[in-house]
C-alpha cells in the first residue's frame, strides 16, 4: 500500500521551472551559444553543473573547469534575483492543496528536489512545514536520472520505495522514480513525459484518492 508522496519541486509545486529557463537562456545569450525550447526542455530537472554541460555542447570552445565555476554561479545569480522577491503567489495552482490533501489522506510528504535554493524556495512560499522530509541536494552524489535522490526521500521517511509515489515534471526525474522502484505521476505535456504511468496536466489535478484503497 502507499505509505508517502514524493514531489518535485521545479515545476511542480513552485512556477520557477520558468525561472530556471529565463536564467539559462540569459546566461547561453552572455555567451552566445544558441538556446530553445527543446534545450530548455532537457534542463528541466538536471542539475546546475549538469545543465550547464548540456547547454554547453553547442559552445564553439572548450571552457576551463574555473570558467564552468563562474558560469554556473553566473546563471544562478540570475535565478536568484528572481526568486528572492516570490512568495505564496508564486506556488502553482492547487499545489499547497495536492500536498494538504496527502497528509489529510494520512500518507507522510518528502520533497525531492535537485535544487539547493529549495530549502529558500520554501520559506518563501509558505509551505516548509508540509514535508516531513526534505532531501538536502548537497548530500546527493548522483544527479536524476539516478535514483539516488528518491531513495533518500524515502528513506528519510522511514519507507521503503514500493510504498512510495513520485510527482515529477521533469523527463529525468521521471527516469529516477522509476529506478527507484516507485510509480511515477507526470506533470505536464504528455509528450515529454510519455513514461509516466499517470500524466496529469498540472498539479491541481493530483487526486491521492486514485491510489489509495479504502
Ligand atoms: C531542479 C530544477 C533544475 C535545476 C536544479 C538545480 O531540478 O528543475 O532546473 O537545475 O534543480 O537547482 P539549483 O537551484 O541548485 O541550481
Ligand atoms: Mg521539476
Amino acid at each position: 500500500t502507499m505509505k508517502g508522496v514524493i514531489f518535485d519541486l521545479d515545476g511542480v509545486i513552485a512556477d520557477t521551472a520558468i525561472v530556471h529557463h529565463a536564467a539559462w537562456k540569459r546566461l547561453a545569450a552572455d555567451i552566445g551559444i544558441a538556446f530553445d525550447d527543446r534545450i530548455g526542455e532537457r534542463l528541466k530537472g538536471v542539475d546546475r553543473r549538469g545543465s550547464l554541460d548540456i547547454l554547453l555542447e553547442k559552445a564553439p570552445r572548450a571552457y576551463s573547469e574555473d570558467e564552468k565555476e563562474a558560469l554556473a554561479s553566473r546563471k544562478n545569480d540570475y535565478y536568484r534575483q528572481q526568486i528572492e522577491t516570490f512568495g505564496p503567489q508564486h506556488l502553482l495552482p492547487g499545489a499547497r492543496n495536492a500536498v494538504e490533501s496527502v497528509r489529510r489522506a494520512g500518507l507522510k510528504t518528502a520533497l525531492a528536489s535537485a535544487s539547493r535554493n529549495a530549502p529558500l524556495l520554501l520559506e518563501r512560499l509558505g509551505i516548509a512545514e508540509l514535508f516531513d522530509y526534505v532531501v538536502d541536494a548537497n548530500h546527493i552524489g548522483r544527479a536524476k536520472p539516478d535514483p539516488e535522490i528518491f531513495l533518500a526521500a524515502a528513506r528519510g521517511l522511514g519507507l521503503e520505495p514500493s510504498e512510495c509515489l513520485g510527482v515529477e515534471d521533469a523527463v529525468a526525474g521521471i527516469a529516477s522514480i522509476h529506478a527507484a522502484g516507485m510509480k511515477a505521476v507526470g506533470i505536464g505535456h504528455a509528450q515529454a513525459l510519455a513514461e509516466a504511468d499517470l500524466l496529469l496536466p498540472n498539479v491541481a489535478a493530483f487526486d491521492i484518492g486514485l491510489f489509495i484503497s479504502g
